[in-house]
């Protein structure tokens, strides 16, 4: 069958994982879609960088229209990061009917309810399942896991930097400097790492989680934020005298038409499961009237977890083609409506 040709903007960290999935995985893949997957072009700043993984340079481009514009790619993987141009490249694509998969959390977060209203217009998929809790499918789980239940409170550690360096703070009384730059080495912080650090990478996610959760517009601004900057080894090791470990939660609730969102440092007892989740894991937590409690738990970031969800989307992309039913499922509300929060 006709091979499904992709174009990959970045070939960092996450792309680096694309690669290496789809390469790596490629027997399983094309029996689920029933077709070839190929990588046909790639976007990066530099193409003559040194990389971590061998490709083949014709398929490196600094010109992201050879890609966009290209009418033989059906879907484009957006792991470049950042608002623009990668907004304005994502519109662009979408008005060419490609479909996208993307991490990008600053960008669903702040502009989804455009893109995925882009998206209904001109029948594409926008699939986003990478951007929050890198290889936990918690986005799927919200958006159709929980579809016949009313979602009454979604808590959790959705960012694996910051509980990288409370765990490393915690376990071997290491500094917050020291932790935060093997973090980065790591490839688990964000370019800018002060969007880890002062929890907004978090708030970011909260927010997506919330529209998902509760069905409504979440904005940004209706989260409350604190991260974890402020935090010091001996407050650490004061709570854990006390049988508390310091983990920086996301707690979105809802109380009729009534929803308040943070994201903050919170001194958590060590009997609760949440404070044993280490290291670059991340752990969420869905409440529902009729399920009960229920818990998500698996790495948060990092090259192959983090790719394992966007070939997860492109795999549903592709069986979407097949079907001919793309853009049929929108996995976030795009209309108007909007809860009071706290702040209103
Ligand atoms: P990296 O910084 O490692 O990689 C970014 C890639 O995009 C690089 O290859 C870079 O090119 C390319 N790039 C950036 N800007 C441009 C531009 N303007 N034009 C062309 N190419 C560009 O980022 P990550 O892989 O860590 O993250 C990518 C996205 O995934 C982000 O949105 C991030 O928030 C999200 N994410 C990351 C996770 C992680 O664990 N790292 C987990 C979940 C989501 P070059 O290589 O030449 O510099
Ligand atoms: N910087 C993010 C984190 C990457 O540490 O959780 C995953 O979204």
């Amino acid at each position: 069958m006709k091979p499904i040709k992709v174009g990959l903007l970045g070939l960092g960290t996450v792309g680096t994982g694309v690669v290496r999935i789809v390469e790596g995985h490629q027997e399983d893949l094309q029996r689920q879609v029933g077709s070839p997957i190929r990588i046909e072009k790639i976007l990066v700043q530099n193409p003559t960088k040194a990389r971590n993984i061998a490709v083949d340079a014709g398929k490196l481009t600094d010109d992201p229209w050879d890609i966009i514009r290209d009418p033989e790619i059906d879907v484009i993987i957006e792991v470049m990061g950042g608002i623009e141009p990668t907004k304005g490249f994502i519109l662009e694509a979408l008005s060419r009917g490609k479909h996208i998969v993307t991490a990008n959390k600053d960008l669903m977060a702040l502009h989804g309810t455009e893109i995925l209203a882009k998206a209904v217009e001109h029948r594409c998929d926008v699939l986003y399942e990478a951007s929050v809790a890198g290889g936990i499918p918690i986005i799927r789980t919200l958006a159709e896991g929980f579809s016949s239940d009313r979602i009454t409170k979604i808590m959790g550690i959705v960012n694996g930097t910051t509980n990288y360096i409370l765990t490393k703070m915690s376990q071997e009384g290491a500094a917050y400097e020291d932790v935060l730059k093997e973090a980065q080495e790591l490839g688990y912080a964000e370019a800018d790492p002060t969007s880890d650090v002062e929890g907004l990478d978090a708030a970011r996610k909260m927010t997506i989680l919330g529209s998902l959760g509760f069905g409504v517009n979440v904005e940004l601004s209706d989260v409350s934020v604190k991260g974890i900057t402020g935090i010091t080894k001996e407050d650490i090791l004061y709570g854990k005298k006390l049988g508390y470990e310091v983990k920086l939660l996301g707690i979105a609730e809802r109380q009729d038409d009534h929803i308040s969102i943070s994201v903050q440092p919170t001194m958590v007892k060590t009997s609760h499961p949440i404070s044993s989740v280490n290291g670059v894991f991340n752990a969420v937590y869905v409440y529902g009237e009729a399920v009960g409690e229920t818990m998500f738990y698996g790495p948060g970031a990092g090259e192959l977890p983090t790719a394992t969800s966007i070939v997860a989307d492109l795999v549903a992309v592709v069986k979407n083609l097949r079907l001919g039913v793309n853009g049929r499922k929108v996995l976030a509300p795009y209309k108007e409506k909007k809860l009071k929060t706290d702040e209103q």
